[in-house]
């Protein structure tokens, strides 16, 4: 029935949704579909108990146009808040960092290479971001990648804050951007609107507490939460494999607590946590909400905005990560245009 379809499919192969109706219609019978999302399945949410949850520190994004100073400004936020002392000069990329600001309150920031990331999470069904931070330099206009960047934090639902970056340069206009902004209907406060702006500089650091500060307020407003006191759980921010050190993923835990010596799932990858560092290769015994760490002992690299959960049955875990992994060879498989003899042989 599938061949007479023009579906070429082994016999142990799934069907899609569709297919299943027309082959069942061919021997006449109807076919009811239950839930059978995995990912649904497996995080069962259990509601955390009201005075369970703690306050916990914002996760923010920087998000602009290209060269608007992202990069600097995340860059200048790092080098004046983290404890002093640790070995400096580490340059690698480093996808997520918390900072303590000097009155002890902490913040988090994924520095996402672009929109894509934070677009590729949120199709992911990754909702990661608290507050975002749209850097705009002030001596250029409101670009296009400054709207796509609005047009995100709105459609994602979250608050934005202006940073019109760029003001020690003698062409910083930050009215012109200001009201470049207005003709989109993002009214700034000062303007009478209800969007946080503040006009720094991030290469000599002008008012750049007064954007943190703006942070921590609109975190207040948002009263975020999360249970500490349960097993962790959270999204992969990136992954890669390391010549020395086996595959290592960055990963944002969102409620409950990660530990070494944890059994994780993260996509259709599993293992035992063998070490968990800080943005700065500092061993860590405990990270809980709000906290990135770099973990190890993954089987492989998840893919940025999956999900990971603790498991205490590493079975459990296993037999997941196999059937999604099973499901997305079929899938590969499936999406192809022609498949090869070959192809199929080797799927058997
Ligand atoms: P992409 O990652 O390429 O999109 O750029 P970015 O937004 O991360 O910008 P980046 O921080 O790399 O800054 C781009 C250039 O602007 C660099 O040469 C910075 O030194 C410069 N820059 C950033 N912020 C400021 C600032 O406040 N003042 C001045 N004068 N230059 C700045
Ligand atoms: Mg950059």
């Amino acid at each position: 029935a599938c061949f007479s379809l023009g579906v070429m499919v082994t016999m142990n192969q799934r069907l899609e949704a569709d297919t299943l109706l027309l082959v069942a219609d061919e021997f006449g019978f109807k076919i009811e579909f239950s839930d059978a999302d995995l990912e649904e399945s497996i995080t069962e949410v259990e509601a955390d108990a009201p005075e369970d949850l703690l306050s916990r520190a914002p996760i923010v994004t920087v998000m602009g146009h290209v060269d608007h100073g992202k990069t600097s400004l995340l860059d200048y936020i790092r080098k004046t808040n983290v404890i002093a002392g640790e070995s400096g000069g580490i340059t690698q990329h480093i996808g997520a960092y918390n900072v303590e600001l000097e009155d002890g309150q902490r913040i988090t920031f994924l520095d996402t290479p672009g929109h894509e990331a934070f677009t590729a999470m949120r199709a992911r069904g990754a909702q990661v971001t608290d507050i975002a931070i749209i850097v705009i330099a002030a001596d250029d206009d409101v670009m296009p990648q400054t709207k796509e960047a609005i047009a995100h934090a709105q459609a994602a639902g979250v608050p934005m804050i202006i940073a019109l970056n760029k003001m020690d340069r003698p062409g910083a206009n930050p009215d012109k951007v200001r009201e470049q902004l207005s003709a989109m209907n993002v009214l700034v406060e000062e303007w009478g609107g209800n969007v946080q702006s503040q006009e720094v500089s991030a290469k000599i650091g002008t008012n750049m507490d007064a954007l943190l500060e703006k942070v921590l307020l609109q975190a207040e407003l948002l009263e975020l939460t999360a249970n500490p006191d349960k097993l962790g759980q959270g999204v992969v921010i990136e992954a890669s494999l390391d010549k020395g050190r086996g595959y290592i993923s960055t990963v944002l835990v969102q409620s409950g607590t990660l530990k070494i010596g944890d059994y994780v799932l993260a996509g259709t990858n599993h293992g035992k946590i063998k070490a968990m560092l800080d943005e700065r290769g500092n061993p860590l015994e405990t990270a809980g909400p709000a906290i990135p760490v770099t973990i190890l002992g993954l089987d492989g690299a998840p893919t940025a905005g999956d999900k990971f959960r603790v498991f205490t049955d590493e079975k459990e875990a296993k037999t997941i990560a196999n059937k999604r992994d099973q499901l997305q060879r079929e899938q590969s498989i499936r999406t192809k245009k022609h498949l090869t003899l070959d192809e199929i042989g080797r799927r058997i």
